[in-house]
């Protein structure tokens, strides 16, 4: 074995060069690029076992030259000894147990073994070739399948391990899938799990993105469920070491508790892997076996011991992951869709409120999750379907004269804290302009916040509202509904509720236009409701906070369905505003 340097180009993870495997140390990346040169079957075993070489698919390209090595060593006066040739094949298909890459490469470079050394090494070449078409081919098909589950945004992925170029012969599978949506355009940022024990998150795959220049960030893998409750996660793709015949999956330790996190949090989970990783021979995850290494790499970091010297360690390196969590299987021919699979959007993610003290500051992070929590609990109630509907709030306190707003066509079922614009709450200004445009309707917001004390504004297409809406207006001019006989009335707050009266605006085409009769109306009301419709347009609802909005527009609703539903007579018939 010796060493030599190399940079990332495919055939960094392995070549084969005048009679020996090359191969990058990947235990010494990122920080030292060194190749191995294998010339034995012994020496490669070993590179196998400590991770020098390693990724499901290269380790499949490994086994083949591996049988190569062995081929070319017994061969002598044109006979090749089969079965010292057999006998090596066996220790390295079996020098590590789960990926069954590795099994495979090594019995099809075999089959060639009766025509001589030559063949199995034109095998092994053959594989490499194949391997780029494939890893390229599922790589492509799996980032398809993510602009169509995750359509509208600047993509924030979550990857772990390696599963680039590193981990197969060139391309990637997952990690290919991440580079192939980056060079379309749609990748904000990776967030790489480090990848305890052995790193290969932090030092494999964040080296490639670094390569790539695609954004990313490094995170301890504790905190990738805690990143996707906050609504920094759009989509998890890993790579996969054995896919039994129902689709259960082996991959790198940790990999089921991201599928566990990503359901919880009803964010896509896929496995892009080529088909030469499923075992059709298994019928369910059971009966993979799971490779138990040293403990000594989880208690040592390097040269330093992290735990008391005589601490036993659980070093399990893969888990299982179980079919129901995996939205889609991606390979070279195909992706395998869970029947159920859906879009985030037809179900909506549920970050939880948190307070950061980043960038945002305290009150903005949590403001910023309540908007979009409640705008996928509306969308799934189908009060804004598709894009419709904004919500705002009001800042307070050290951001007085801020009011964080929904973007413009941004689909409402999917919508996290980064769907959300700062505004000036005295005139719709964006406060920062950058890629999000603000609602298309900022100005009524403002209109309100103008007026009224409100701290928060929330419109939707809530369909009994809509429907009175329709019935009371008046062409060109603002009407009245009055409501004053429901006992519900009392959930709008007011001093008498028996005189409530909601005005109707018209739609106009300018939504300035009706901006400004919200806020003539307003201003010469102190005591208006809180609420007010547009004509075949929807409801307006504001509160103190957003809780409060919601009640009350809950309230309105609630009085609009008895309405349509025949409930009302006498004070509910529609009259003409009489104010200026
Ligand atoms: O122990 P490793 O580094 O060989 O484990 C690798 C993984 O688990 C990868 O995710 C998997 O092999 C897919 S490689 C495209």
């Amino acid at each position: 074995m010796g060493t030599t340097t190399g940079e990332l180009s495919p055939g960094l993870s392995l070549r084969w060069q005048n009679g020996a495997l090359l191969a990058v140390d990947q235990r010494l990346l990122p920080h030292t690029c060194r190749l191995l040169r294998l010339d034995s079957v012994d020496a490669l075993i070993a590179a196998v076992q400590a991770l020098a070489i390693r990724g499901a698919p290269a380790l499949g390209l490994a086994g083949a030259f591996g049988v190569a090595l062995s081929a070319q060593a017994h061969h002598r006066a044109g006979t090749v000894d089969e079965p010292a040739v057999r006998a090596d094949a066996r220790r390295l298909a079996t020098a590590r147990p789960t990926a069954v890459n590795l099994a495979r490469g090594v019995q099809r470079a075999l089959g060639r073994l009766p025509q001589g050394p030559q063949a199995v090494l034109g095998e092994a070449r053959k594989m490499v070739a194949e391997d780029a078409a494939v890893n390229s081919a599922a790589a492509n098909r799996a980032a398809d399948l993510v602009e169509t589950l995750v359509p509208d945004r600047p993509l924030r992925l979550l990857t772990h391990c390696n599963t680039g170029l590193l981990a197969t012969g060139a391309v990637g599978t997952a990690l290919g899938a991440i580079l192939e949506l980056a060079r379309r355009g749609r990748v904000a940022e990776v967030l790489v799990d480090e990848t305890r024990p052995l790193l290969q998150g932090s030092r494999l795959t964040a080296w490639e993105l670094r390569e790539a220049k695609v954004p990313y960030r490094v995170c301890v893998d504790s905190a990738a469920a805690a990143a996707m409750s906050r609504g920094l996660v759009d989509c998890v793709l890993v790579g996969a070491d054995r896919i039994a015949a129902n689709g259960d999956t082996a991959n790198k330790i940790g990999t089921y508790g991201l599928a566990l996190a990503a359901a919880r949090h009803r964010l896509p989970f896929l496995v892009v892997a080529p088909e030469s990783t499923w075992d059709e021979s298994l019928p369910d995850g059971s009966g993979i076996v799971v490779e138990e290494r040293d403990g000594a790499e989880v208690v040592r970091h390097g040269d330093t011991l992290v735990a008391p010297a005589d601490a036993a360690a659980f070093n399990p390196a893969f888990d299982v992951t179980p079919r129901e969590l995996i939205t889609a299987l991606v390979t070279e021919d195909r992706a395998d869709l869970l029947p159920h699979a859906t879009r985030p959007s037809d179900t909506g993610p549920r970050p939880v409120a948190v307070t950061t003290s980043g960038e945002d500051g305290v009150f903005t992070a949590a403001a910023r999750t309540s908007l979009a929590e409640l705008s996928r609990e509306l969308y799934l109630r189908g009060w804004m379907p598709g894009t419709a509907g904004n919500l705002s709030v009001r800042l307070a306190e050290e951001r007085a004269g801020t009011a964080l707003i929904t973007a413009s066509g941004r689909d409402k079922g999917s919508l996290t804290g980064q769907d959300i614009v700062a505004v000036d709450a005295a005139t719709g200004e964006v406060r920062a302009p950058g890629r999000l445009k603000a609602s298309a309707e900022t100005a009524i917001h403002v209109a309100v916040y103008t007026a009224t004390a409100a701290g928060a504004v929330v419109h939707v297409h809530s369909p009994y509202a809509t429907v009175m809406a329709g019935r009371t207006a008046a062409p060109g001019r603002t009407a009245l509904l009055p409501l004053t006989r429901f006992e519900l009335l009392k959930g709008l707050g007011l001093r008498d509720p028996s005189h409530t009266v909601l005005p109707v605006f018209p739609n106009w085409p300018d939504v300035r236009r009706i901006a400004d009769e919200v806020a003539a109306y307003l201003a010469s009301r102190p005591d208006a409701a809180p609420a007010l419709l547009i004509a075949d347009h929807g409801i307006t609802v504001w509160g103190r906070d957003l809780a409060q909005a919601r009640s009350r527009l809950e309230c309105v609703e609630a009085v609009c369905q008895l309405l349509v539903l025949g409930a009302g007579d006498g004070g509910t018939e529609p009259r003409e505003d009489q104010a200026p």
